[in-house]
Order: C-alpha cells, then structure tokens, then sequence
C-alpha cells in the first residue's frame, strides 16, 4: 500500500502595484513591441517599499489553507521555495510559519530558483509518502524585483514579483501499482515528480552576490540565448520523461501549467507535446516571470475561474538557474 498527497487547497497574491511596458520604457531604452514580441510579456507586479516576501507568501498561504477548508494550527510542515528570501537567515519559511499561526511541525526554504515550486512539490510529496508529514502548506513566494539590475535592459524587463501556495494532505492508502498496471495512474493527488540539475551551466544564469562570495546581495546576470536553448530543450525531455513514467500520451493531458517564463518557451513546449494552446494555462502576459511564484499562480488562476475540475490531469514544468528542471504530475 502507498499513500498519495493530495492537493486539497490552493491561493495567490500579486502586489497591487503593476509596471506596464510603457512605464519601464520611460527608464530604459526599450519599447512595448520589443518586450511583447520576444517574451509575451506586457505588465509586471511589484512589491511595495517595505513589502516583503514572507508578507507575500504569507496571504497566498492564507488564502489557500481557506480554500482547503483547513486550520493552520492542522498544518505540520510549512516549505517555502524561494530565490529572494526577506534575510539570509532566518529561513522566511519560519517567519510565514509563526505569523500564519502553525504551532507544529517544521518550516524552511528551498531554493532552486525558478524551478523552486516543482522541487518543493517533489518534498512535499515524499515526506507524505515517508509518512512523516500528513498537512503541507508549499509556498512559492519572489520579491524577484529587489534583485534585479534596472539599468539591464535584458534582464530587467522579463520579472515580477508574487506568491501562489497549495495545501497537500495525505490521502487515502491506495494499493501499489507500477507503470503499464491498470489504474496505477488513476486516483487522485500527485502521481510522480521528476528532478534535475546541472551545476556546469551556473553560468547562464546567477546572481553576482552573495554573502559568502561578496557580502551583498548581488543582480540578476543572464546569458538570454543560452538558457532559451537549454529551456526548449531540457523542457521538452522532463515532459517525455514524466509521460513515460506514468505511461500516458500527450492527448492524456488536461492542462499544461508550467513555469511562466517567455511565452516563446511555453509555446515551443505546448508545440512539442502536441497540445493545443488552449490547454497550456498562461500568465505571463500579465505576471512576467515570478520564479518559484508562477506555476501556484497560474494553478490558482485556473482553478478558481472552472477551467481546472476534479480529474483533470495536469502537467506543471519549469526550468531555472542552476540549471534546475523538473516537472510534477497531479490528478486535480
Ligand atoms: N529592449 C530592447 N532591446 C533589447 C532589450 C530590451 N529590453 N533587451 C535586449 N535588447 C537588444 C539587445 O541589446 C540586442 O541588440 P543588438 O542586436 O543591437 O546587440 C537585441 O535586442 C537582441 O538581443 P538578444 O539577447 O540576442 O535577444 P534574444 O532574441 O535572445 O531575446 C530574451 C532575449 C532574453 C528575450 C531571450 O533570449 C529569452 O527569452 N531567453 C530566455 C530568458 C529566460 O526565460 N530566463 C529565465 C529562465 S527561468
């Protein structure tokens, strides 16, 4: 017998002040045409002065523990992916923890950059297996803004800042099954989760700080070509890798919701799984990329205006500095 986390809830918060393409044109030599027609995005999110992550993650988490119907004080293990922590200690995941009201269990980041919720799904996931949580609240949370160069034009343009979470219980004990059984793939929650990463392509993309090396806190360097050639094509094997390990199609697949980082990227995925593009959940046009933040926005978006119903298989992927990808299969 195994247990299967479910997901029972989800929320998410974007900061009320939006930057249009417009407005960033004023302060840098850009247009709206340029940004609109190599990423897809038009507006981005920003946190206020003194808005901090852990305020962002922590009504993202509040709004998803109501929608799973649940109390914080039920919650045994709070994770919180992400690259802009409010201090470098303690974890942010802690401050949420005490302010959200959780009184048992654990709290910490993870940090894995914009693949950061698919890896915090994958340890959610297998401490409900080990059995040694039963209620996770997983937080992708970026004030993303704080970290970029804003004389960068290349950079500056493509991020925003925001939070989505999900709650995750642990569901009824279901009979094992391997690949290729009948109903292995059927049931509710997460059905697998599929990690990478390849520290020889640090260099793509990075911050230049940090307090072991500079003692500040650094910007956002990127080699734009490279990590849109690595995206399209480590993308397109973590989605075969997962499909096969389920042993489903492409046509299997209700909704993509992947990680929302260059409209060009999602549609080359969309492209090579074969799924029409009103299958792919995007809000990149709206949120910019939000790292760790923009597959649990982009869940909630869709869950809460009907496109995603109970059984719907969804497919959520992502790819971020490191190089980190993953991907997480779930049956809503
Ligand atoms: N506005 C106007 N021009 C810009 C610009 C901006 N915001 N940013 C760069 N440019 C210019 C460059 O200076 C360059 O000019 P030049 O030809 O005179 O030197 C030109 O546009 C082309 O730049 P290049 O970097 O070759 O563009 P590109 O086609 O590779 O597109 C990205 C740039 C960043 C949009 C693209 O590489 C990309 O999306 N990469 C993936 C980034 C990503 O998703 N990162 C996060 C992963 S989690």
């Amino acid at each position: 017998m195994r247990i299967r986390s479910e997901i029972i809830g989800c929320g998410s918060y974007l900061p009320e002040r939006v930057m249009s393409n417009a407005e960033l044109s004023t302060m840098i030599d850009t247009t709206d045409e340029w940004i609109v027609g190599r990423t897809g995005i038009k507006q981005r999110h920003l946190a206020a002065d003194g808005e901090l992550t852990s305020d962002l993650a922590l009504k993202a988490a509040e709004r998803a523990i109501a929608h799973a119907g649940i109390s914080a004080a039920e919650v045994d293990l709070l994770i919180l992916a992400t690259t802009t922590p409010d201090n470098t200690f303690p974890a942010t995941a802690t401050k949420v923890q005490t302010k959200l009201g959780m009184t048992n269990g654990a709290a910490f980041d993870i940090q894995a950059v914009c693949s950061g919720f698919v890896y915090g799904l994958a340890v959610a996931d297998n401490f409900i297996k080990a059995g040694q949580a039963k209620t996770v609240v997983l937080i992708g949370a970026e004030t993303f803004s704080r970290i970029l160069d804003w004389e960068d034009r290349s950079t500056c343009v493509l991020f925003g800042d925001g939070a989505g979470a999900v709650v995750l219980r642990a569901g009824e004990k279901i009979p094992d099954a391997s690949p290729g059984e009948v109903g292995h793939n059927r049931g509710r929650g997460v059905l697998s989760t599929h990690l990478h990463s390849d520290g020889a392509t640090n260099d793509l993309l990075y911050v230049d700080g940090g307090p072991s090396s500079t003692q500040t806190v650094g910007h956002v360097r990127m080699d734009g070509k490279g990590v849109f050639r690595h995206a399209v094509a480590n993308l397109a094997s973590i989605v075969i890798e997962t499909l096969e390990a389920n042993g489903l199609a492409p046509e299997d697949i209700d909704w993509l919701v992947p990680h929302q980082a260059n409209k060009r990227i999602l549609d080359s995925t969309a492209r090579k799984l074969g799924l029409p593009n009103d299958k792919v959940v995007v809000t990149v046009d709206r949120h910019a990329n939000t790292s760790a933040a923009s597959i649990p926005l982009a869940l909630d978006e869709a869950v809460r205006d009907g496109r995603i119903k109970q059984g719907d298989l969804i497919l959520m992927e992502a790819m971020g500095g490191g190089l980190t990808w993953g991907a997480g299969l779930v049956r809503w």
